[in-house]
């Protein structure tokens, strides 16, 4: 068994994954260039800081370290920025994916597995979306990752390289053992948020929007557990290293919670309410965006764990405890 690169390994998804992987004796070298990752998340195998749109370093690594497998999750990740600034994320998302997958495949790389987004949905009919759901983002994030898909599947077409693209819904949570999770203090996310509120870094929840045709007026997503997911990553290998084809896959559970449900969670978590504000509706938030996962259970055979909402945001709150007594480096 080759090695495998781990971009972006020392963010939040990533770095739950390369520790996975370790754990059942994988080897790895995690590339991040730390711009917003943490040196601290990276818990086992090599690590070099740098750029995935650095050929040199990146054929260089992929050589070095003997790889045969790609598990790439750098990118930018916040939406209202890439309308902003689409530019700097069709270079990091985008272009920095076709230079790596360019390396790649120089170094008859033969697996690539990649963090997409349920952002390539737009705003789907019904609000659940399945792979074959058309796929029209409503902002450059989603672009910037589409695009990326499609570099994927048509170099897959021309080149014996194979890949698992996985599109992610709405990830919450932290490694249950707490060494992990996630560490940006400026993150958007909903549950990291409440629970910045509970640890006293926040002074108060907004909830953006109280006025969607939804059962409670609040907006509806799919939230899955970090674990799980880094679990579908460890089957989406396996899965490749076994010849099967190319593929593409939602990571959700296929239910939904509200922003209000979620906050009552919370609350309940906490033993405590919440001072919570509600504001206008946030640009490009789709009304409901939840995942049809059938696919990724039959093809991969993933088993979720954590789908418990109550249990993801324990984990999620633990770890933000954990934050307050020893900040991320
Ligand atoms: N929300 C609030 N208050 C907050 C934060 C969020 O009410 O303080 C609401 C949002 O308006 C939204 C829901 O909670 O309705 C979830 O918002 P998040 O920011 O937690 O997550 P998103 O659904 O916006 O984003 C996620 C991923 C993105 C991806 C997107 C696809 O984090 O990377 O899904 O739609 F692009």
């Amino acid at each position: 068994m080759g090695t495998i690169l781990v971009t972006g390994g020392a963010g939040y998804i990533g770095s739950h994954v390369a520790r996975q992987l370790a754990e059942r004796g994988e080897r790895i070298v995690t590339l991040d260039n730390l711009s917003t990752g943490f040196r601290s998340a990276v818990l086992h195998g090599d690590f070099v800081q740098g750029d995935t749109g650095d050929a040199a370093l990146v054929a260089r690594v992929l050589a070095e370290h003997g790889v045969d497998t790609v598990m790439h999750f750098a990118a930018h990740i916040v939406v209202p920025e890439s309308v902003t600034n689409p530019l700097k994320y069709y270079r990091n998302n985008t272009a920095n994916t076709r230079t790596l997958l360019e390396c790649s495949v120089a170094a008859g790389v033969r697996h690539f597995v990649f963090s997409s987004t349920a952002a390539v949905y737009g705003i789907p009919a019904g609000g659940a979306a399945s792979e074959d759901t058309p796929a029209l983002p409503i902002n450059p994030y989603g672009w910037s990752k589409l695009m990326s898909e499609r570099m994927l599947a048509d170099v897959a077409a021309a080149s014996p390289l194979r890949y698992a693209a996985l599109r992610y819904f709405n990830v919450a949570g932290a490694d249950p053992g707490g060494r992990i999770g996630q560490s940006t203090p400026e993150a958007t996310h909903l549950i990291k948020v409440a629970c910045q509120h509970l640890t006293g870094r926040r002074d108060r929840v907004e909830i953006f929007g109280t006025d969607y045709e939804t059962p409670d007026g609040t907006c509806v997503r799919d939230y899955i557990h970090v674990e799980d997911l880094a679990a579908a990553h460890l089957c989406a290998l396996d899965y490749l290293r076994s010849g099967e084809p190319s593929t593409t896959l939602n990571c959700g559970y296929g239910r939904g919670f509200s922003v209000r449900e979620v906050l009552d969670q919370v609350a309940r978590v906490a033993g405590r309410p919440l001072t919570i504000v509600e504001s206008p509706r946030r640009a490009g938030d789709p009304p409901r965006l939840v995942a049809s996962a059938e696919r990724i259970r039959e093809r991969l055979g993933w088993q979720p764990r954590h789908q418990d909402i109550a249990g993801i945001v324990r984990s999620a709150l633990a770890w933000e405890q954990r934050l307050l007594r020893q900040p991320a480096a």
